[in-house]
């Protein structure tokens, strides 16, 4: 008999979450840990995407900042949180896939995390100070090489997105500069403008407003074709480093063992933000592609981050970064 009750009591919760909190979720305020500074492009992403996403779930969802380590430190919450919905985790292709090539990480990318969804594309946008004397990519490149070990680049850390880009730059480049780490790109994009560090090859989305503005100079964008945002700037091809692409894809996740009724329930909130005409607006004009539908499911977004883990773990590996 009394085996027979710790059954039944065993199959009445899923995850530690009993059937009734699953059902009646979400009851209370959803956080969404943003693994970097405020102000940066997964800031900015989490912000415009809480709200609608709020509103079909009838809750709020809080955006809340953890920032350290290249986002290591923000996931590491989310995967160590209860797996009862109310804790999610906002990243991109370096905290979800590439951080666990470089650092010792305390939970597994794939085995602690629950993929709910993936929002978002944008690619990087080579850009500088305006008192840096260069007009376009190829006088940058000279200009770095005039002045070796001169010239800082700001990025969010060893991994991040910002220094994968630098590191790439430098290597197809030959040049030599400082890299400047911060606790996001939002704040490195202020030391940008305030001339404190030269360049950066940043997210569009964080670097396009401040470009349209003036206040900091784009010299090409990391893709094969132009930005629809910004039909401008050239693309790395056009401006004389071909094949230079690098593309930040963003997704949602939730602690390993959430119960599947409130994984579908995220995903709806997701997938009807994602369709919103405002939201679609917003995002095209940082420059964020928006992905299929079939992409925006837990599948295609468990299905992407595997096959990027597969792809990049071993070309990370063999460079040799290290967390510094
Ligand atoms: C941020 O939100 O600050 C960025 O995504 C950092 C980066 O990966 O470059």
């Amino acid at each position: 008999m009394r085996s027979l009750l710790v059954s039944l009591a065993l199959a009445a919760t899923l995850g530690g979450v009993t059937a009734a909190a699953a059902q009646s979720y979400p009851a209370r305020p959803i956080t969404m840990v943003v693994p970097f500074a405020a102000g940066g492009p997964v800031d900015t992403i989490a912000r415009i995407i809480a709200v609608p996403m709020g509103k079909t779930l009838n809750q709020t969802v809080v955006v809340e900042n953890t920032t350290g380590a290249a986002g290591t430190i923000g996931v590491g919450r989310v995967a160590r949180a209860a797996p009862d919905g109310y804790t999610l985790s906002i990243g991109h292709w370096s905290t979800h896939v590439i951080n666990g090539a470089i650092y010792p990480l305390q939970y597994d990318l794939l085995r602690d995390l629950e993929p709910l969804g993936m929002i978002a594309t944008n690619p990087l946008l080579i850009v500088a100070n305006p008192a840096v004397p260069a007009k376009d990519l190829k006088e940058l490149v000279a200009w770095l090489k005039a002045n070796p070990g001169k010239a800082s680049l700001g990025t969010a850390g060893v991994g991040s997105a910002s220094h994968m880009g630098g590191l790439n730059f430098q290597n197809a480049t030959g040049t030599e500069f400082q890299y400047i780490p911060y606790r996001g790109t939002g704040p490195a994009l202020q030391d940008l403008i305030g001339g404190h560090i030269q360049f950066m090859v940043d997210q569009a989305s964080n670097s396009l407003p401040q470009v349209r503005g003036g206040k900091i100079r784009a010299y090409a964008v990391t893709a094969k074709s132009r930005l629809a945002a910004a039909p401008d700037i050239p693309t790395v091809d056009e401006a004389g480093l071909p094949g230079l692409y690098i593309s930040v894809w963003y997704g949602i996740w939730a602690p390993r063992g959430t119960p599947r009724v409130i994984v579908d329930r995220l995903n709806a909130a997701i997938v009807a933000a994602l369709a919103d005409t405002a939201v679609r607006q917003k995002l095209a004009d940082l420059g964020q592609e928006i992905p299929p539908r079939e992409q925006q499911s837990p599948e295609g977004l468990g299905a992407l981050q595997k096959a990027e883990i597969e792809k990049w773990w071993p070309i990370v590996k063999a460079a040799g970064i290290k967390p510094e």
